[in-house]
């Protein structure tokens, strides 16, 4: 068997050995031919993320560990806030942020079974999901186009005085929505204000002169890290918020609803395990099993969380990269003529944001051309995703809920329906190569010219 000196020199030896192995096996230097493929996202990384996953390996500590408790102040710092806690996927981070909002801690501002919170039906169902699950009520907003976003002259007509607890919405592949509009709305009404930032991590928008990241405007945000997204853990998401309530109710409801703040693997931090009085309790009974919630488990590994540490200190350039590619496909578009431009609507940025997308969406106007254009591309290799659900509530999950009160519509919902049946995106991911983006482009323009 092989000795080592100590153990930082075995895990050195091993750390080189996958450096070696990354630019032998993974490094992907292949330069791009038209014709191969192009996928919608893929993870970037290099040797750096897979040395740090096998630090969290070596460790062997399995859970939440030195690796998260890194990466969440990291996280925090670089986004913005006071607190940010990693959980086990962006669903979960949705889950989590709801959730807390349920909680009696809060009050009046509670939210309640049969309350109302405004979302829209054009986006992914688990932005949605945990309004239904609980038992809430979620009123479902048109979006407008070419912003793909909630439309806010809709907000006053959905507020129901005593009933309308929280507005939970996303930015749109990247776009933030009118924060501004919602924002004051919330303030107005007194409403929680739950940020899907999912797909816009690293997006940035101001008001009155003040700029900040998606995310960190209402009270609460969340991340994805599934490898599509702007970083990746793998599986893996991420929580946060400025609120010290809103901070406690999401770490107690994702470590299991526990009342105790004690991290994986420590005990009795405050000193005061077994003195306290909970619920009906007996005096002194382990602060540690003492449930203040109805929680979850929602925690990520270090493992999940080594690899985001490394994918962090890239992001920068990350966002960088995919600004720059939206905008060389919007451009090499433009470029392509009227006979192009007057068959589609190009996405639009909101009004004072500086979007970090994740696709470039197109509504193709001709009846039916959309599913042309997609076979089109996805002939030629290149993927192609609708704009997750279209209309959530045209889902099969809604079959047996659909036309009951356990939701409420406001208006027609003509542009969801629009961009259920003509729009898609494409990628714009940091992988991606100008001459990817131009056989991309001139893809579309050919597709477009055939309706
Ligand atoms: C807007 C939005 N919210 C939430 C999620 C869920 O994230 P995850 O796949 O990590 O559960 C996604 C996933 O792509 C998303 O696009």
């Amino acid at each position: 068997m092989k000795q080592w000196n100590s153990e930082e020199e075995a895990r050195n030896e091993i750390k080189t050995l996958i450096g070696d192995y990354y630019l032998q096996y993974k490094k992907n230097d292949e330069v791009f031919r038209p014709g191969d493929r192009i996928n919608y996202a893929s993870r970037v990384f290099d040797e750096k993320e897979m040395q740090s996953l096998a630090d969290a390996c070596l460790d062997f500590w399995l859970t939440a560990g030195r690796f998260s408790d890194e990466f969440e102040k990291n996280f925090a710092e670089w986004i913005g806030v006071k607190h940010a806690h990693i959980v086990n996927s962006g669903s979960s981070a949705n889950l989590l942020a709801f959730t807390v909002l349920t909680a009696p801690e809060l009050g009046d501002r509670r939210i309640r079974r049969g309350d109302e919170v405004i979302t829209v039906a054009c986006g992914f169902p688990t932005t949605v999901n945990p309004i239904i699950q609980y038992g809430a009520i979620p009123v479902f907003l048109d979006v407008t186009i070419p912003q793909y976003n909630i439309d806010p002259d809709a907000l006053e007509e959905a507020f129901v005085p005593g009933k309308t607890k929280a507005v939970m919405i996303a930015h749109t592949l990247g776009n933030p929505f009118d924060i501004k509009t919602v924002k004051d709305f919330c303030d107005r009404h007194g409403l929680w204000l739950v940020e899907d930032n999912c797909d816009a991590l690293g997006s940035k928008y101001t008001i009155d002169g003040v700029t900040k990241f998606t995310g960190t405007w209402g009270d609460i945000g969340t991340s994805s890290f599934y490898p599509p997204h702007h970083m990746t853990m793998g599986e893996g998401g991420a929580v946060y918020t400025d609120d010290p309530l809103l901070n406690r109710l999401i770490l107690s409801y994702r470590d299991w609803g526990r009342d105790c703040v004690c991290p994986p693997g420590k005990d009795n931090l405050c000193g005061h395990r077994f003195d306290g009085q909970f619920g009906e309790l007996p005096k002194g009974y382990d602060h540690k099993y003492t449930y203040s919630h109805f929680g979850y488990n929602l925690k990520a590994t270090d493992m999940q969380a080594a690899v985001g540490v490394e994918q962090l200190k890239k992001f920068p350039s990350f966002i960088e990269r995919r600004k720059h590619n939206w905008k060389y496909l919007k451009e090499a578009l433009i470029r392509q003529g009227s006979e192009v431009t007057d068959k589609i609507i190009l996405p639009e940025p909101a009004e004072n944001s500086s979007p970090s997308w994740f696709g470039f969406i197109l509504t193709i106007k001709p009846d039916n051309g959309r599913n042309k254009v997609t076979k089109y591309l996805e002939d030629n290799n290149i993927q192609t995703r609708l704009l997750f659900s279209g209309n959530i509530i045209k889902h099969p999950c809604f079959d047996e809920i659909r036309g009951t009160d356990a939701y409420r519509v406001i208006g027609g919902l003509e542009n969801t329906e629009e961009i259920m049946k003509k729009s898609f995106w494409v990628g714009v991911y940091p992988g991606m190569t100008d001459e990817m983006l131009s056989f991309m482009a001139d893809c579309i323009g050919k597709a477009v010219r055939e309706l």
